[in-house]
């Protein structure tokens, strides 16, 4: 669907040629250089002194590696993966059983780690830190907890929302990895690896325009190139810049790679509220979305793109967005912000 083209979580149909593109090794991760060099040292010094690495936490928008880098985590060092996820764990019994399993210096990653039930992050706490659980058994006054010693593990815990963590939580891990959006650069060599793996024949002119569109974000890059290979084989032609151009066109990605429900957002707050302020609430009614993914999905990559920025007061449209969409800067967009 047109609409979706641009909205970086990954379908069902995604996931198996997701599989195959992602990078197994720190080495092969394109871009992210900070975190990779911060990564590396921990994962080495956890080596040298034969323990699992410290628990770690991934945070930043979807679709820019924090399940890669998960997997990366525990194939470096050769270490068994468990994967699960928050909205997975809905009881303290659930997370118990899952630790519970656990090997000595297995990973446990846990997707989307703010979405877990509130009991469970309490037994967290503990396992994180001391390697045990207290489970409870029975109810009432005659209930006794029976303390249950754990396997040394390796927490990778991924959000999309770390503001969302309780900080009890938060500190527990010995280090967050804060995920940027990616330079058109660095998704011109996540294509390109990933054109070589697919053995799709593309112009180095196609690259560089997808990579320009991508929202600095490699799960869309690597969509706009399956749509646009789609395209050329359609149409019997090259991977092309043309065919670039034709075939994000026909899906409604602009040159800056905004989609419609990018531009309905600017077109409301300039349109409607003379540029702005608007509340998040009042913006998600006026298009129809949810406010969380306005705020989760929208809003960081036009706020990164100059076109939108969020004040105490709501939503402004910038100078950059009126023009954006063809517009004088109102009278409104001239503000301070
Ligand atoms: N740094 C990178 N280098 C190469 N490919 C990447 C990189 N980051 C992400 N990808 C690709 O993008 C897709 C989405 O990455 P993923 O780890 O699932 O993102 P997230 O878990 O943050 O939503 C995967 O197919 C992966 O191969
Ligand atoms: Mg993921």
């Amino acid at each position: 669907m047109s609409d979706e083209i641009l909205r970086p979580d990954a379908d069902d149909t995604e996931l198996a040629f997701e599989g195959a593109l992602r990078p197994q090794s720190l080495g092969e991760f394109v871009g992210q250089q900070k975190v990779r060099r911060q990564l590396q040292l921990l994962l080495e010094a956890a080596t040298l002194q034969n323990r699992a690495p410290d628990h770690i936490l991934l945070a930043g928008p979807p679709g820019l590696g924090k399940t890669t880098l998960a997997m990366i985590v525990a194939h470096e060092g050769r270490r068994p993966l468990r994967m699960t996820s928050g909205p997975a764990i809905q009881h303290a019994g659930d997370l118990a059983a899952v630790l519970s399993s656990l090997t000595p210096g297995e990973v446990l990653f846990i997707d989307e780690i703010h979405r877990m039930a509130r009991s469970a992050e309490e037994m967290l706490y503990l396992a994180m830190e001391d390697f045990r659980v207290d489970i409870m058994v029975g109810k009432g006054a005659g209930a006794t907890s029976i303390p249950l010693e754990l396997a040394p593990f390796t927490l990778v815990g991924a959000t999309t929302r770390s503001g969302l963590l309780p900080n009890p939580l938060r500190d527990r891990f010995g280090f967050t990895a804060h995920l940027e959006f990616y330079e058109p650069g660095e998704l011109f060599r996540v294509i390109e690896r990933a054109a070589t793996l697919l053995r799709l024949d593309v112009d180095g002119d196609a690259l560089h325009e997808i990579s320009g569109r991508s929202r600095g974000t490699p799960r869309i890059a690597n969509r706009l190139l399956r749509r646009v290979r789609d395209y050329a084989l359609v149409h019997g032609g090259r991977a092309d810049r043309t065919a670039v151009r034709a075939a994000l066109e026909l899906y409604d990605v602009d040159e800056q790679g905004l989609d419609r429900l990018d531009r309905a957002v600017l077109h409301v707050i300039v349109d409607r509220f003379a540029g702005g302020p608007v509340g998040l609430s009042t913006l998600a009614v006026s298009v129809g979305e949810e406010a969380e993914t306005i705020e989760a999905v929208v809003e960081p990559f036009l706020v990164r793109s100059g076109l939108l920025a969020r004040t105490p007061r709501g939503r402004v449209a910038t100078a950059e967005a009126w023009r954006h969409l063809g517009r004088e800067p109102g009278a409104a967009a001239g503000h301070d912000l």
